[in-house]
């Protein structure tokens, strides 16, 4: 064979296996569509090709320019992908427009809908096996005084929750091009789950200025992938009403079959090699993946096939030898040649390792030896102690846990100065006062004893706070383990607990403003509701209460003391272990024996009601807080006459009622109706950013009332009833 044909050979070899694989079910099937790949469970053809399974039919027109469509719908789709299984389609954009008017009853001007409006019939119908991605996509609202809300109806239509923001400008020039927090033009980021429903609506309304109908005479309000719109003045003037906008979905397969039975005709996971995942987003429904070392379309008979991952030496294995497995490979050196680890070390001639080996090994062993000898003999019996202590600590399973300091005794000591300054005591234990070497300060706190049973809890606690890196919790920084009870290093909060601060007998802030408060609930309530979102562990603190959220020196609040926090399996998602303070417990624990997230919900509200009172949770002897709110919030609508004095200005009633309104949701007997977390967070916010928006302090109410003029009255923080 000549080298030319070995060449040729060669180069076939290499190319044959990049080629795409065929992602349809059949050769029949069409590929693409306006040039949109698409792959199988997606199809176009008659209703009995099979190119499609149910539920996944496509349309396509085939005049070359017309985008294709899910089958007896008009969206158009951009793409549709199988891993992850998303898609992407444009959505016509929300738009409300207006124009003067003079009223008939009182003679007054008044802004008022042209007529020209899709807001409030703006229903995206993307049901079945598609669902609107709450993560993928922002909303994203256009006016000068406009409120747009996307909702979902969880629950079979019963009860929505809302996400949305305000947008204002006073005048032609206050918004920026690229600027989208508010003036002009505001975003919501995260959203709710489009939880088994996919349809939304917008709210808008408009208070009565004719001058802006000059620089924004509509609104708009629109979902779109996040990163594919960017603000322009120009869009507040004019939008073109008929524009459209790339929204992101998730697909699933949401049918009879399941996970849980593969031997069902309707199983989708057709592929040898495939493995069955239960969707994220939406109830029921599962997707299909290729399993570790393959890849391909794992909907297809044959679809998934083995990775060739020698066809990348150096990617695999450093550039060593590499032999295809089925579904994984296997690195190596050739004979002659030694590597450690050949699937990242290269390989290095067998006698020249050998001898620098040898060599190496020779003069540590000759120094050591000796120093070993000397030493052993000395640290013995310390060493013995401290070790065991290490062990039973859970020391060799943290050193892995890649952020943590792990600190000695003897260090511990030098820190806190032997334990000279104490910041606290409790039931777990001490906590004292700390500098590291770099001038940090920290607080040590020294735990209650851990026995063996506690000990692997105790680590992946300390793991797992360790990982909970959030500018409002309070930062694990170290640990120290070679002691019988085991001490934790902390960041320190310079201006003590909200305990003190609200109730203190000498609290360093006496007047304690109500837009501070605000900002300290909100991140408050975004540090736990960070904790709640972790996607590896369902977590809850179990504590929550003003004691344990710690203040820094510029009054950020960081939530804190995990010693109760429960880290629950995903599958487990409550805990009947409890040690929260009984003043706080929610009132389900007594009823159910259980502790959720929503136990937090609960324990936070009580901290609103705290923040806005300036009540301790018993106050005057025995009346308590949460007791004698409900029964005068239920009694007059309002919680006005318990209002902290200090704060509690005319001007600022609107705010401080929708603080009350949110604490009574989140102190509702029935876990469901609680708000989530992040909810309550997003609240806050909004409610911050109409009091920051400028025109609420003075003209309020007026205003929301204004905006909430047309019909239904709305607020930020009421439910959405359908
Ligand atoms: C086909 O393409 C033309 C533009 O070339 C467009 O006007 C028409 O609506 C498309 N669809 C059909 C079904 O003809
Ligand atoms: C969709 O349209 C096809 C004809 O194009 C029809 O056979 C099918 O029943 C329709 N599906 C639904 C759910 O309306
Ligand atoms: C309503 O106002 C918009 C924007 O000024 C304008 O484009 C539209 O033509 C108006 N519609 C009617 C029916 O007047
Ligand atoms: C309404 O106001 C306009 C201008 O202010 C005036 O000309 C008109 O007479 C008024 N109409 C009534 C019914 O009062
Ligand atoms: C919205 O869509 C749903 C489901 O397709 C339909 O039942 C409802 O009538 C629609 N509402 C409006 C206002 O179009
Ligand atoms: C949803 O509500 C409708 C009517 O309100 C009812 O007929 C249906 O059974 C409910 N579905 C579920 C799953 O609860
Ligand atoms: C969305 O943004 C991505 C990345 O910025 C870009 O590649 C894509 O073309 C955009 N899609 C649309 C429909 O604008
Ligand atoms: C997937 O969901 C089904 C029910 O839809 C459930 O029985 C099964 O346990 C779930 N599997 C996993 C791994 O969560
Ligand atoms: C899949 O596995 C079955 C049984 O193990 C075997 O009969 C079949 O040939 C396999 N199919 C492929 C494409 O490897
Ligand atoms: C192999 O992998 C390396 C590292 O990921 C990458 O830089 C290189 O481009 C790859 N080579 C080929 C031929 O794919």
């Amino acid at each position: 064979m000549s080298t030319a044909a070995a060449l040729i050979l060669l180069l076939v070899a290499l190319s044959a296996p990049t080629t795409v694989e065929s992602q349809t079910i059949s050769p029949e099937c069409p590929a693409s569509c306006t040039g949109v790949d698409i792959p199988y469970p997606f199809g176009i053809g008659a209703a009995g090709s099979g190119c499609f399974r149910e539920g996944f039919e496509i349309s396509c027109t085939n005049n070359g320019t017309d985008l294709p469509v899910f089958a007896n719908k008009s969206t158009p789709v951009v793409n549709l992908y199988v891993y992850p299984p998303s898609s992407q389609v444009m959505l016509p954009i929300g738009y409300q427009c207006y124009k003067l008017s003079r009223s008939p009853s009182n003679n007054r001007t008044e802004v008022k809908s042209n007529g020209t409006s899709n807001a409030k019939t703006n229903n995206i119908s993307i049901d079945g096996v598609h669902r609107i991605s709450n993560t993928r996509n922002m909303l994203v609202v256009l006016g000068c005084a406009t409120v747009a809300l996307v909702k979902n109806n969880y629950k079979n239509g019963t009860l929505g929750t809302a996400s949305g923001c305000l947008s204002f400008c006073r005048h032609a020039d206050a918004a920026q091009d690229g600027d989208c927090t508010g003036i002009g033009c505001c975003k919501v980021d995260t959203m709710p789950e489009f939880d088994g429903t996919t349809a939304f609506e917008f709210l808008m309304r408009v208070s009565g200025r004719s001058r802006m109908l000059t620089y924004s005479p509509c609104d708009y309000a629109f979902l779109v992938a996040k990163n594919n719109y960017t603000f322009q003045k120009s869009d507040l003037m004019s939008m073109e009403t008929s524009r459209t906008m790339p929204v992101n979905l998730d697909w699933a397969i949401r049918d009879s079959s399941s996970c849980a039975d593969a031997t069902d005709p309707k199983y989708a996971c057709k592929s040898n090699n495939s493995r069955c995942v239960n969707s994220t987003n939406g109830p029921a429904g599962y997707t299909c993946r290729c399993k570790d070392g393959y890849e391909g379309n794992a909907y297809l008979p044959g679809g998934c096939n083995d990775i060739k991952e020698c066809r990348n030496k150096t990617k695999h294995c450093a550039g060593n030898d590499c032999v295809e497995m089925d579904g994984s490979f296997k690195c190596g050196c050739p004979t002659g040649y030694w590597s450690n680890d050949p699937n990242t070390v290269p390989c290095t001639p067998d006698a020249e390792l050998q001898l620098a080996a040898k060599l190496a090994i020779g003069i540590t062993l000759g120094i050591s030896f000796l120093l070993i000898a000397v030493l052993s003999t000395l640290l013995k019996l310390q060493r013995r102690r401290t070790k065991g202590f290490f062990k039973k600590n859970g020391g060799l399973t943290l050193r892995n846990v890649g952020t943590l300091n792990i600190f000695t005794k003897e260090e511990i000591k030098k820190i806190t100065k032997n334990n000279s300054e104490v910041l606290g005591r409790g039931c777990f234990g001490k906590v004292y006062k700390g500098i590291l070497p770099n001038g940090t300060a920290v607080a040590v706190k020294t735990s209650i004893e851990i026995n063996k049973a506690r000990k692997e809890e105790f680590t992946k606690e300390v793991e797992i706070q360790s990982q909970m890196i959030h500018k409002n919790i309070i930062k694990l920084m170290g640990c120290c383990l070679e002691v019988d009870v085991p001490m934790l290093v902390y960041e320190f909060a310079a201006n003590g607990s909200l305990q003190d601060i609200l109730h203190g007998k000498t609290s360093v802030l006496p007047n304690f403003p109500l837009d501070l408060r605000l900002d300290i609930a909100i991140d408050a309530a975004e540090g736990l509701a960070y904790m709640h979102s972790s996607t590896t562990h369902t977590i809850r603190h179990g504590d929550v209460k003003p004691a344990n959220i710690l203040l820094d020196d510029k009054n950020m609040p960081k939530i804190s003391d995990f010693g109760t926090s429960k880290f629950l399996t995903k599958d487990k998602d409550h805990t009947v272990l409890v040690v929260g303070s009984m003043e706080y417990i929610d009132p389900m624990f007594s009823e159910t024996g259980q502790l959720t997230q929503k136990s937090d919900v609960y324990n936070f509200g009580v901290v609103l009601l705290e923040l806005i009172t300036r009540k301790p949770i018993v106050y005057d002897g025995s009346r308590r807080l949460v007791v004698e709110f409900r029964d005068i919030y239920r009694k007059e609508n309002s919680g006005g006459s318990m209002f902290d004095k200090d704060i509690a200005t005319e001007e600022d009633t609107y705010i401080l009622e929708e603080i009350a309104k949110l604490a009574v949701m989140c102190l509702r007997k029935d876990v469901e109706e609680r708000p989530e977390m992040k909810e309550v967070a997003e609240r806050l916010a909004m409610l911050r950013r109409a009091r920051k928006s400028g025109n609420i302090n003075h003209k309020s109410p007026q205003y929301f009332e204004e905006i909430g003029a047309d019909g239904a009255p709305m607020s930020f923080t009421s439910e959405i009833n359908n």
